[in-house]
């Protein structure tokens, strides 16, 4: 939510910060803004709702020089988008001006306070309010304005990520971070900071991620990170593993596609160096040092939202497979705000994309204070889950840029598979023979997705045929109902279509009340076990005149009788469906929603990362 970019050093800042909001659009992109400040201490402030490419426009011929500056793309929480409520604010005064990702939770009351003491806001946002509140805590108090700054942050509460800069100091920079992302770029006599390390990878390589708490002070060329109660930290400086090209869209129309292109690659490297056919054996740090715990835990709790939400479901299904543990799966936002029964005993999974969903933080926050060991599924190194936990398996899809998940998901569905067949093998539920055999099916799998990807053209066919539907329907049984779920999310949030999974069996308790001929049914019929359940449900949706795309087996010639069209993937085991099923209907929603004129890789509404509750 929201993305920052700032930039401190001997270059033009204003080119550096919209290159880099372009690299952030996908946090948000209700309106977009940039401050520059002069060595002449002059602030050009400007600001547009839309894009960061309405942005542009709108600054062509203005006043651009500066070589300190931020920028900033929102993800309107508090007051509408707007231009008057995009950022960057200023204080009251106008000598200060901030950029902030997250809300500020007692806003409300500290505004108050503040309009009781003369106070006159201009937006509706949390982010004013910072802001005012500095500058009077610097006023008031005759201080420095590090220390102003750090001041006004002990009496505010909720989440940040924010970059301020003092028109009287062009050589003056501070960030802060606490819930929200933040990272810092140490180049030649020149610093970057921004919500993740996309925009200052081409400038250097070395980053330092701030820790919540952390207010980084960059004067001139020097960096100093403190704490909010003053200590002086030594930074750990790291190398970005990010390249370049794997942020750019590499001849592909939209990230999206490139990223459902990318999965062979992506699956792969999720498991690559972990599995040991030979040794039938598994790899995994995090496991292993939880091996006596997970030898005999009682249960397994998977925490998500969304897509990965969708993969802990799959994660169910194969920890129950091959482990023989019990598993329940909670959506976060649900879990952090009841009162689970926890303790020391539990064994709880967080999965994350970005490693940032504030709801998932929450909830982990909740089950480390019960006394459970947490471990993280994510793929953003370096981000808050992973630095949270007690242990994780990163996947390593690679960044994925397009906001609707589909590489990430293939990666945590391919971790979690390493993990269920590794804590089965150590708990004795799994031989080593049937270990083998799935290592060797799992190695198969980066071609088969090859394979997969093959149908796009008939895809492409089908999403011509269903692109005006308003209603969709997906349903699977098995490994096949966590895919269906997951095709009806890709089809609504990027094509606006609205779209249901379903367990095939579920339908006759009332969504067949839906069926006619408008509408499609996509099921996923695969030669596994329930095959023949899910031939008799698409004979049900049939006989209501619904229209069926079926995905199923490689030389299953039957189903052409019973379906419209058929989508045909490489035969597998049954837990690696998942794998498989997912990718046709991803395509399906991408065709759908270019079709469409939706706009793929930033559907509106929408946000990467969800770091608001
Ligand atoms: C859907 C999608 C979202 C995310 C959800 C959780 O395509 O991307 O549903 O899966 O917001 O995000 P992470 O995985 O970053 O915690």
């Amino acid at each position: 939510m929201c993305g920052i970019v700032a930039y401190i050093g001997h270059r033009e800042a204003c080119p550096i910060i919209l290159k880099g909001l372009k690299r952030l659009e996908y946090r948000g992109y209700d309106s977009a803004g940039v401050a520059l400040l002069t060595p002449e201490k002059n602030l050009n402030i400007y600001k547009k709702s839309g894009k960061v490419s309405d942005l542009e426009t709108s600054i062509e011929g203005k006043d651009l020089h500066a070589n300190t500056g931020m920028g900033h793309t929102r993800w309107a929480t508090h007051g509408v988008p707007n231009d008057v409520n995009a950022h960057p604010h200023l204080s009251g005064s106008g000598e200060f001006a901030i950029i902030h990702n997250g809300i500020i939770e007692n806003y409300a009351s500290l505004k108050q306070a503040l309009i009781k003491r003369g106070h006159e806001f201009k937006s509706d946002t949390d982010t004013e309010v910072l802001i005012h509140l500095i500058e009077e805590v610097y006023k008031n108090n005759d201080l420095g304005f590090e220390e102003a700054v750090r001041m006004a942050l002990t009496q505010v509460i909720g989440a940040y990520a924010i970059v301020i800069l003092s028109k009287q100091d062009p050589n003056y920079l501070i960030g802060a971070k606490k819930g929200s992302p933040m990272v810092i770029g140490v180049g030649e006599n020149e610093h970057f900071i921004a919500s993740d390390a996309t925009p200052i990878v081409e400038y250097t390589r070395n980053v330092i991620y701030l820790h919540d708490g952390e207010i980084a002070i960059i004067k001139g060329t020097e960096l100093t990170i403190k704490t909010i109660d003053n200590t002086i930290k030594t930074p750990y400086i790291q190398e970005l593993e990010i390249n370049l090209e794997s942020i750019e869209k590499g001849g592909y129309e939209h990230f999206m596609l490139k990223e459902i292109y990318e999965q062979p690659r992506s699956i792969l490297d999720s498991f690559r160096g972990r599995t040991h056919i030979n040794d039938a054996m598994i790899a995994m740090a995090g496991i292993d040092k939880f091996e006596d715990k997970l030898k005999n835990v009682k249960r397994i709790i998977i925490i998500g939202c969304g897509t990965s939400w969708h993969a802990g479901l799959v994660g169910e299904y194969l920890f129950e497979d091959f482990a023989r543990i019990p598993v329940e799966v909670e959506y976060a936002s649900e879990f952090r705000y009841r009162n689970p029964v926890l303790d020391e005993s539990d064994f709880v999974i967080a999965i994350s994309q970005s490693g940032e969903t504030a709801d998932t933080l929450a909830a982990l926050e909740l089950a480390k204070s019960k006394g459970a060991t947490i471990f993280g599924i994510c793929n953003v190194v370096g981000s808050s889950i992973p630095r949270f936990t007690d242990a994780g398996a990163y996947t390593h899809a690679g960044p994925e840029i397009g906001v609707a998940s589909t590489k990430a998901f293939t990666a945590q569905v391919t971790a979690l598979i390493l993990m269920a067949l590794s804590i089965g093998q150590k708990r004795g539920t799994l031989s080593s023979q049937r270990l083998r055999e799935l290592l060797i099916e799992l190695e198969t799998i980066p071609s088969k997705v090859e394979r997969t990807l093959a149908t796009d053209p008939l895809v492409k066919i089908i999403a011509e045929e269903f692109k005006n539907s308003t209603n969709a329907l997906y349903l699977g049984r098995g490994y096949g109902f966590p895919i269906a779920l997951e095709g009806a999310l890709k089809l609504k949030e990027i094509s606006y279509i609205h779209a249901e999974g379903y367990p095939a069996a579920e339908m006759k308790h009332g969504p067949i009340a839906l069926i006619d001929e408008a509408m499609p049914v996509v099921v996923i019929a695969t030669q596994h076990s329930y095959y023949e359940k899910v031939i008799s449900n698409i004979q049900e949706v049939k006989a209501r005149k619904g229209r069926v795309i079926a995905i199923a087996t490689e030389g299953d010639e039957e189903i052409k009788n019973h379906a419209d069209y058929v989508i045909y993937i490489p035969p597998c085991e049954e837990s690696m469906l998942p794998l498989l099923a997912t990718i046709p209907l991803q395509l399906l929603s991408y065709h759908i929603a270019v079709m469409r004129e939706c706009n793929v890789d930033q559907p509106r509404n929408l946000a990467k990362s969800v770091t608001v509750e």
